[in-house]
């Protein structure tokens, strides 16, 4: 993969170019992985989020003992942006040891759609380098929406 085939860019304030491309937004989702906390699965998955600004907020996944408790990198990465007031997302990276590049869980694709735009990219990554690259809307096609909590029929 050429690392000009996934250049980001984003417009700054000030009216410059934050520019960020696929290859570093995996290396941050992998360098986060290296702090899973997973003493049941053995399964570290590690997620890097790109604000429209620019900034990268990560995640790892994190168990717990009563396991259904546990939360994913992707959501990890995510809850960490919002918290910390980010509201519009250009793309995430997602990296873990798996045969295909990782495919997010339902859950996470809940919770992706309900703060990505439809155009939003997803980089899928795994250790031995694969890639797959795709929209928010072709992860989650048809997802339930805000907006459908007001549909009345
Ligand atoms: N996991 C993630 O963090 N992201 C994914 O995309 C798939 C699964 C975590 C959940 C759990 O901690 C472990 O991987 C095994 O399912």
């Amino acid at each position: 993969m050429s690392l000009i085939s996934h250049i980001i860019t984003s417009p700054l304030s000030k009216g410059e170019a934050i520019t960020l491309n696929m290859e570093t937004l995996i290396d941050k989702a992998a360098k986060i992985r290296k702090n899973a906390y997973v003493p049941y699965s053995s399964f570290p998955v590690g997620a890097a989020v790109l604000t429209k600004g620019g900034k990268v907020y990560t995640g790892c996944n994190i168990e717990n003992a009563a396991y259904p408790v546990s939360c994913c990198a992707e959501r990890v990465a995510i809850f960490k942006a919002i918290s910390n007031g980010e509201t519009s997302f250009q793309a995430i990276a997602v990296i873990g040891d798996t045969e295909r590049p990782i495919p997010p869980c339902g859950s996470c694709r809940q919770v992706m759609s309900e703060f990505f735009d439809k155009q939003t990219t997803i980089h899928l990554a795994n250790l031995n380098g694969q890639t797959e690259t795709l929209s928010m809307e072709t992860l989650l096609p048809f997802s339930f929406q805000p907006k459908d909590l007001n549909s009345t029929n």
